[in-house]
């Protein structure tokens, strides 16, 4: 495994029209369903978005979910609209098992939150999910595109130095 690689690919928001099958779609997840979570209660569940009105619909419900709208596929991911306390770190970690999963298949992934709650319960709404749930997060998924160039980035990039992240005691 070339953990360095995979973990140094960075967010992907375009994409080429490339088809994801359905195929790639099932190993992705297959990987990540391995994920560990607090008792293991596996709080998540995945749905698989092509439809181009269901995923415009989706890019409206977050604040930078754009990309959502030109992504070949969104995965959503559901968690239990009554959270524990490890609902979050637990769904945290299947989404990036997602994220290294999907690049080692090739695939580029942008992670984007739907928020205020209000907006989590329509983007479940949109694809029916069952009672209980909620899609608090969705990940495009598509062959990475060019990356665009110019323009002012939102977040800053890069990352804090090791020195500052690691102590010994
Ligand atoms: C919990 C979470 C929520 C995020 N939400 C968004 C989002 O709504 N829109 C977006 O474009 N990127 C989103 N990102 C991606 C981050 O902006 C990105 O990971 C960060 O800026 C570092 O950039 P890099 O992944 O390219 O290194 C999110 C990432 C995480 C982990």
């Amino acid at each position: 495994m070339d953990l360095p690689r995979l973990i140094a690919h960075r967010t992907v928001r375009t994409y080429l029209d490339d088809p994801v099958t359905d195929d790639s779609l099932r190993q992705v997840v297959d990987v990540a369903r391995w994920t560990g979570s607090a008792r293991n209660r596996q709080p998540w569940r995945f749905v698989a978005v092509r439809d181009a009105p269901t995923k415009q619909a989706l890019a409206r419900l977050g604040a930078y979910a754009g990309h959502l709208a030109t992504a070949p596929v969104v995965l959503l991911v559901l968690s239990p609209v009554e959270r524990r306390l490890d609902t979050e770190f637990d769904v945290g970690r299947v989404v990036q098992s997602i994220f290294l999963a999907a690049t080692d298949a090739g695939l580029g992934c942008g992670v984007v939150s739907l928020y205020p709650e209000e907006h989590s319960r329509d983007a479940a709404d949109l694809v029916d999910a069952d009672d209980g749930w909620t899609a608090r997060h969705a990940i495009a998924l598509g062959r990475p595109g060019p990356r665009p160039t110019g323009g002012t980035l939102a977040v800053p990039a890069g990352r804090l130095p090791l020195e500052e992240l690691l102590t010994f005691h």
